[in-house]
């Protein structure tokens, strides 16, 4: 099983089969397995799954206190409940050939994760979408699991401005998140390079923002443009199918509108948002290459109006607690430069240029705030003093992070040298677009996301951690597959399982239970890495990545 779960206790017996006669029993707060289950392992083995008669539990189901179906201990059932004892998403999975199947979940999202273990202990075929063995009968093993996650905030960054993923690839995402029990969704929704997100009251955002003219394909230093246009949105009733359809998955989406960097693709929509006294902003078009734009927003009243009536329509369709605002490196050159950014600093009486980037996110922490929301942000925010209800996604390594949480603030730890999957992943020739160092799967499985400087209490602070997929070099989904997998696998049990004593991760155990896993990832469909290198549709000989010595952030 993958990730590894808190304990596991094999008994004697023939197993549980799932057939015909197999019934679901879903009690109060389980419908999100209920339908998952259906959807999924329905499809996968060709059954209906129909809800348990009232009183199939027979004579035996007197205890009164769960008799609400009547299919207590019925053998060819699968229960799921809700069991208050334990923590929100622990749960605890029973398979005994005279009591069924049974699942105690400490919520809906408890019940949902021991539903993804109950699906690997059937095989690889519950991963496919029709059955490929009609007629077969598939059993689960007589067991019982015991598991809770280590961290709340098991996340996955994707970058879909740099390269669009169409709706159809997201909601697989979400699939594939949910199989791997990660359940936050970081959506990097607005770049130099695209802007992603239909905003209603400005429409140029996505009429002039959402698409470039060509590509650079490779490193910004390779010589090869894809001189094709390039582009996508989500339409607000596309986010909400996303939103929904994750929520569905007990995955949180935190979307990412990236403010004052990034922001060319806005600022080639709606040109008055640039620093217009020392660059023609009119000119401007939607980034075609890779690297940090200097075109960042200007530091007016227009420009805060402006996002607040962004976040305003992102606030609709994101129920997420938390809202990323970016932050990250944010060129200072045209602030230096403006009269009007100058006189902006001197006129707020701040000390520099990232005091006043510290001003714009703390703009932003407030009016979030007041709207009941939570403001997070890359590391940089720390730089010019950090907003009081600020948390940091520390990428920059550990250090921002350590920093925030000595502060008092919390953390999601997603360090660049360990969780960036555009990192290649082996040495050698044949790593299509390779970007700077190495990070094997096997480096992802040792990473561990709580730093040893920090206290107990400190250390509190730490959510959780986040792999992070920029999308420079992944102009496909096959490319974003290649990528992320298999070491989306590795950094899934970093997130959920607990660290072993003495702290030390076993890797050949993990590479072992790996094999099942390429089985399912398989029948999943997923273009992973293979063990023994690219197969050679996966190469791209001649492209330029990030040279290993390059500048360290993104390509
Ligand atoms: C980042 O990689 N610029 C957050």
């Amino acid at each position: 099983m993958i990730p590894a779960p808190r304990s596991v206790r094999r008994s004697a017996g023939p197993g549980v089969p799932l057939d015909a006669a197999t019934t679901l029993s879903a009690g109060p707060g389980t419908g999100t397995t209920e339908r998952w289950l259906r959807l999924t392992l329905g499809a996968a083995l060709g059954l209906s799954l129909p809800p348990a008669p009232e009183s199939a539990g027979g004579p035996e189901n007197t205890s009164g206190t769960e008799s609400a179906t009547g299919a207590e201990n019925a053998p060819n059932t699968v229960r799921l409940r809700i069991d208050e004892s334990l923590p929100p998403e622990a749960y605890v999975l029973d398979a005994d050939s005279g009591r069924g199947i049974e699942i105690r979940g400490g919520s809906g999202a408890g019940v949902f994760w021991g539903a993804q273990t109950l699906r690997q202990l059937i095989g690889p075929e519950a991963f496919r979408r029709a059955p490929v063995r009609p007629g077969v009968t598939y059993t689960v093993p007589n067991l019982t699991v015991e598991d809770a996650p280590r961290f709340g905030w098991r996340g996955l960054m994707l970058d879909v401005s740099r390269h669009f993923m169409p709706k159809d690839g997201v909601l697989r995402q979400l699939d594939l998140m949910a199989a791997h029990k990660l359940n936050v969704f970081h959506f990097h929704l607005t770049d130099d390079q695209g802007w992603r997100i239909e905003i209603k009251r400005y429409p140029k955002l996505t009429e002039t923002g959402s698409w470039r003219a060509r590509t650079k394909f490779g490193h910004r230093a390779s010589p090869h443009w894809e001189e094709k246009p390039h582009g996508g949105f989500y339409t607000q009733d596309d986010i909400r199918e996303i939103v929904a359809y994750a929520a569905e998955r007990h995955i949180a989406v935190v979307p990412e509108i990236d403010i004052p960097g990034h922001s060319q693709a806005a600022i080639a929509a709606y040109p008055e948002l640039g620093n217009t006294d020392v660059v023609d902003t009119h000119s401007l078009s939607v980034w075609d290459t890779w690297g940090v734009s200097k075109n960042v927003l200007a530091p007016t009243d227009n420009a805060l109006r402006f996002y607040e009536g962004v976040f305003e329509e992102l606030l609709d369709l994101f129920p997420s607690e938390f809202i990323h605002v970016g932050g990250d490196e944010c060129a200072k050159d045209q602030w230096k430069a403006s009269p009007a950014a100058q006189a902006r600093i001197t006129e707020l009486g701040l000390a520099d240029e990232d005091a006043l980037q510290s001003w714009f996110i703390r703009h932003f922490d407030d009016w979030l705030t007041a709207r009941g929301r939570r403001l997070i942000g890359w590391d940089e925010i720390l730089e010019g003093g950090l907003a009081p209800g600020a948390t940091v996604s520390s990428w920059r390594g550990y250090r921002g992070g350590i920093t925030a949480a000595r502060a008092g603030h919390d953390v999601v730890m997603c360090p660049e040298q360990q969780v960036y999957l555009d990192h290649r992943q082996a040495e050698g020739p044949d790593e299509p677009v390779p970007i700077g160092f190495v990070r094997t799967l096997e480096d992802v499985y040792r990473f561990e996301p709580v730093p040893p400087e920090l206290t107990p209490a400190q250390a509190r602070h730490v959510l959780g951690t986040q792999a992070n997929l920029w999308t420079e070099v992944m102009e496909d989904r096959d490319r974003v597959d290649y990528q992320a997998f298999p070491r989306l696998v590795a950094f899934a049990e970093v997130a959920w399982s607990a660290l072993p004593p003495p702290a030390e991760r076993d890797f050949a155990d993990f590479e072992e239970r790996m094999t099942a896993h390429y089985a399912r990832l398989d029948a999943l469909g997923v273009a992973y890495r293979p063990p023994a290198g690219p197969l050679p549709w996966q190469r791209r000989p001649g492209v330029l990545g990030r040279p290993i010595d390059g500048p360290p952030p993104n390509v």
